[in-house]
């Protein structure tokens, strides 16, 4: 994962130093939770000198001898969006002063602070398996001056309710997508925007692909691209 930024000599930044010191402070299952998720980042990491399925299969190895509970590794290991690209999700989710913004698997909360501070959001939730990465997020929003349009669930992301969203972001494996998709159906109203990083929702059809330069990446993911899939929920089946 990225690292945290410069501290400077901000009474959040002691906030925020001190969420990592506590954070680092873990007992047996937070560490487990932690060596998990920094395991699999580092290993994302190598994908800068490897070809990035060998590297994605090591990963799917390495994380499943090691741990029973491997959900939050295989949704997704955590690697951020990059700044830019992060507008350009907003923007083509045409998020406004009347949206809820919802980003499953938030990371370090950059597209939700970003829904509330840069789009004006009326609110924006991101929800993060990571306790370390909920507590980093918190601080940023706190940062920003946010917290209170900009908060934080640490939880699953299968487990969140989503009825409230008007936009929901995504940034999370293929392996993953089919389920996400069945719960956004169920959940959301029809019509709901949903903007997807690099990976579609399988079945449904997109409004819009739209494809962006992103050299940061290649320090993540080993790919210098982002493709931003844009969807609207589709109407519900109705029953015969
Ligand atoms: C690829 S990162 C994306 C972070 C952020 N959305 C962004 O685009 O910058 C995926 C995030 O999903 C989180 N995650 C993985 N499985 C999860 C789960 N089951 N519930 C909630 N978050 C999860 C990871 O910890 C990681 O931070």
């Amino acid at each position: 994962m990225a690292s945290p930024r410069c501290p400077s000599s901000s009474p959040v930044t002691a906030v925020r130093i001190s969420s990592f010191a506590l954070a680092g402070a873990l007992n047996l299952s937070e560490l487990a939770t932690s060596i998990r998720v920094d395991a699999a980042g580092f290993l994302v990491q190598l994908a800068r000198r490897r070809n990035l399925l060998a590297v994605t299969a090591i990963l799917a190895t390495a994380t499943s001898a090691a741990q029973p509970d491997l959900e939050s590794v295989r949704v997704a290991p955590y690697a951020d969006t990059p700044s830019p690209i992060v507008h350009e999700m907003l923007k083509l989710a045409q998020v406004g002063p009347g949206d809820y913004v919802i980003d499953l698997g938030s990371g370090d909360g950059r597209l939700v602070i970003a829904a509330v501070k840069d789009f004006g959001a009326r609110a924006a939730l991101g929800v993060e398996i990571n306790e370390k990465l909920v507590a980093y997020a918190r601080a940023s929003a706190m940062e920003a001056g946010v917290s209170d349009r900009a908060t934080f669930e640490s939880r699953d992301l299968f487990a969140a309710d989503l009825s409230a969203a008007t936009v929901v972001t995504l940034y999370l494996f293929p392996a993953a997508m089919a389920r996400v998709r069945d719960k956004l159906q169920t959940e959301l109203a029809p019509g709901t925007r949903v903007v997807s990083h690099d990976f579609p929702l399988p079945g449904w059809r997109t409004d819009r692909i739209a494809t962006f330069a992103a050299p940061e990446k290649d320090l993540t993911v080993a790919r210098s691209i982002a493709v931003v899939y844009v969807y609207s929920v589709p109407p519900r089946e109705r029953a015969p």
